[in-house]
């Protein structure tokens, strides 16, 4: 591969490595795998395996946007880059340097019900530190203090969307950011992601025969060129009992936050 002044490093079969013009931002536990990997059927699309952490880790970061684009995969020049860090959506400092990169990027943010997104999030954590050999606390001892929401329980912050998404605004106009409503892509994924077909606008290609329902998983799997593949076992785990006083709780400690990130999107969604 050979670096060439525009941004890009051609491979001799064609491909390049470009700097994405598409970015999955978040949100963590929202659907961001499912989110890509159905972007994925899309000829135009060539996606970045890994989660980079280029914009939220300053060891990162501070390696430059020549070691981003080292990070990208081949891609046909005619092909848009995508790369998701779910993490981006969250830390305060990213939309600037994502806007000094690429003002014009066009960038997917997926949420769905901020209460579920807390217990998705506290059961990631759960299967981490059980592999770890380590213990967590129980969900409900983790979520309540003093009879009150734990409000120094982190994964409630992520939960804020508002909060995060008018840093985003800061530097973006609302018309850069699709949100794709995470619980409609797990009930029926074909709709959401002809939205998103749309929205990048890209040539309608993603078919309905490319989801079917996988009753074992209890998901949508992709059905691509013939091969049919499900997410990870991580993707789409049990989340844990929550005492319904308590799930009562979160509905309503997110009821305002909700209500502020409808107004910010001109647009509501049906969270509980
Ligand atoms: P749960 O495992 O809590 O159900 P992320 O990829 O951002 O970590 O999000 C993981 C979530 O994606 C899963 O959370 C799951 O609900 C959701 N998801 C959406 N579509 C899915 C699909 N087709 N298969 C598996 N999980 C899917």
């Amino acid at each position: 591969a050979s670096p060439t002044d525009n941004g890009t490093t051609s491979h001799p079969n064609g491909t390049l490595q470009q700097l994405p013009q598409i970015l999955i931002i978040g949100v963590r536990k929202g659907g961001t795998r499912a989110l890509i990997e159905m972007l994925s059927l899309h000829s135009a699309v060539a996606a970045a395996q890994n989660e980079v952490h280029f914009f939220d880790w300053e060891s990162h970061f501070q390696k430059g946007l020549s070691w981003y684009l080292s990070q990208m995969p081949y891609a046909f020049p005619d092909q848009l880059t995508v790369e998701k860090t779910p993490a981006y959506f969250t830390s305060s400092k990213v939309p600037k340097r994502i806007h000094q990169m690429n003002p014009d990027i066009k960038l997917l943010l997926i949420l769905r019900d901020p209460t579920e997104r807390v217990l998705s999030d506290y059961t990631q954590v759960f299967y981490n530190r059980l592999q770890k050999h380590k213990r967590y606390q129980p969900i409900e001892s983790v979520l309540v203090k003093d009879g009150e929401i734990n409000l120094g329980y982190k994964a409630l912050n992520r939960s804020l969307y508002y909060v995060h998404m008018q840093n985003w605004l800061h530097y973006f106009p609302l018309e850069s950011i699709h949100v794709v409503d995470g619980d409609e892509l797990i009930r029926d994924p074909f709709p959401e992601m002809k939205k998103v077909e749309r929205f990048l606008k890209l040539e309608p290609q993603i078919n309905a025969s490319n989801f079917y329902f996988n009753k074992t998983k209890g998901f949508y799997c992709l059905r691509d060129h013939g091969r049919e593949r499900c997410l990870h076992d991580s993707k789409g785990r049990a989340h844990p009992h929550v005492a319904p006083a308590i799930l009562q709780k979160l509905y309503q400690f997110f009821h305002e936050p909700n209500k502020k990130f409808f107004e910010l999107v001109g647009r509501t969604f049906n969270w509980k």
